[in-house]
């Protein structure tokens, strides 16, 4: 990406481009900054405008000396309108009740949006106050049209209905790892739809930059514990994913747990088999077919088991399947990097779908390691 068009600190004034403007509000954040690293490396996209609390009125540089952008610009409070003067689209990655109140601004605006957060994941505004009762009451909201109008950008999913949306909300990294290894198999009907059971783990980055007790080194390291047991907000959301695939009301288990790692996230997701006599390749077969044309996606062979580390920095989601033929169980296996597929890379592939480009364009799909 050429930063030549990087918007010069002092004048702030708007540059000429070719290239698609994007607006990153919550540059400072963990999704913030993946999405700049993200967004510095694509070959579309130009970086238009930072926005930040806090760190409004810093010079970039100050906030991430690591990570140079041309003109070093500075992060401003945002403003609806003069966004819209600089960006044609803005990724918002804020704490959850945060974007509802710049949003339908933004979007008067004509300025196509993706919230990070999940402010717009739920088709009904009830619902996103009676599963974010403490941010409901940080503003009024009368947004309730836009909670109808947004897209779940769940890209393997929605392609269509992202590549023409003014609003996407990007899924949660536990909702996104688990529903695109559970979803074929809702789809085709060949899993039982009570009793599912998602017991997933993730790593401190989850948490976001901004600090918390249990998130310090001292707490976190050489341990591992389960939190959010029993109504983890994500619960719900992938409970409205999973029954609008399956076409009924599901009901599940899902169990978090922090562990003693910066990024990544492994969700185990237990079910049983409608058709006993389905084998591992049978339902690995499945898997394969329905991500035949994902480049995001790749399955594994029978026997091969994701780790975290096979994904760590790219926007790849890696899975397997495997059955217990004693039980009729069924096990699948999905990971991804939370900053990335989980959060930042799925918004950039979601940004392509919008702005007609190759749904990977600019982002890493190929593994890093160790
Ligand atoms: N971390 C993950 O793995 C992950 C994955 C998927 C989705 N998400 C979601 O993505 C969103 C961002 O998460 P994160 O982990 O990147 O959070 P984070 O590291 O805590 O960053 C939050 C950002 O929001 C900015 N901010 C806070 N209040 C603001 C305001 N009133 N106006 C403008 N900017 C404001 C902060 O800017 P200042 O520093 O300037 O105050 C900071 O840049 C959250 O909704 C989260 O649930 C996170």
């Amino acid at each position: 990406m050429s930063m030549e068009s990087v918007f010069s600190p002092s004048s702030q004034s708007i540059p000429f481009t070719n290239n698609t403007r994007v607006a990153v509000i919550g540059a400072s954040g963990y999704g913030g900054i993946q999405m700049i690293r993200g967004l510095i490396d694509h070959p579309n996209f130009d970086i238009a405008y930072l926005g930040g609390e806090r760190s409004a009125g810093k010079r970039w540089s100050e906030i991430c000396p690591f990570l140079p952008l041309d003109h070093d610009p500075v992060v401003q409070t945002p403003n609806a309108e003069i966004i819209s003067q600089q960006a044609d689209y803005a990724v918002l990655s804020l704490p959850n009740g945060f974007a509802c109140q710049i949003v339908p601004d933004l979007l008067k605006h004509n300025v196509r949006v993706i919230d990070l957060s999940a402010d717009y994941r739920y088709n009904s505004l009830d619902q996103w106050k009676h599963v974010y009762v403490k941010e409901s009451n940080l503003h009024e909201r009368q947004d309730k049209e836009l909670c109808k109008e947004a897209i779940y950008g769940l890209p393997e999913w929605n392609a269509l209905s992202i590549s023409k949306a003014r609003l996407v909300a990007s899924p949660g990294c536990f909702p996104t790892t688990s529903l695109l290894a559970l979803l074929p198999f809702l789809k085709q009907g060949l899993i039982e739809t009570e009793g599912l059971i998602i017991d997933a783990k993730t790593g401190t980055s989850g948490g976001g930059r901004s600090p918390k007790e249990n998130l310090l080194l001292s707490e976190a390291s050489e341990s591992i514990s389960p939190y959010g047991v029993i109504g983890h907000r994500h619960t719900s959301e992938i409970e409205e994913q999973a029954s609008e695939v399956a076409g009924r009301r599901i009901n599940l288990q899902f169990t978090p747990h922090l562990i003693p790692m910066v990024r990544g996230l492994l969700a185990t997701v237990y079910g049983r088999l409608r058709d006993p006599g389905l084998t591992a390749e049978d339902c690995t077969t499945v898997l394969k077919t329905f991500y035949s044309h994902q480049p995001c996606i790749d399955v594994l062979p029978v026997g091969v088991y994701p780790a975290t580390k096979w994904v760590r920095q790219t926007n790849k989601a890696l899975m397997s399947v495997q059955v217990d033929s004693r039980t009729g169980g069924i096990v699948l296996m999905s990971v991804v990097d939370n900053l990335i597929k989980g959060q930042a890379g799925q918004a950039i592939q979601c940004l392509n779908l919008m702005a007609g480009y190759n749904q990977e364009t600019g982002l890493n799909i190929k593994g890093f390691y160790p």
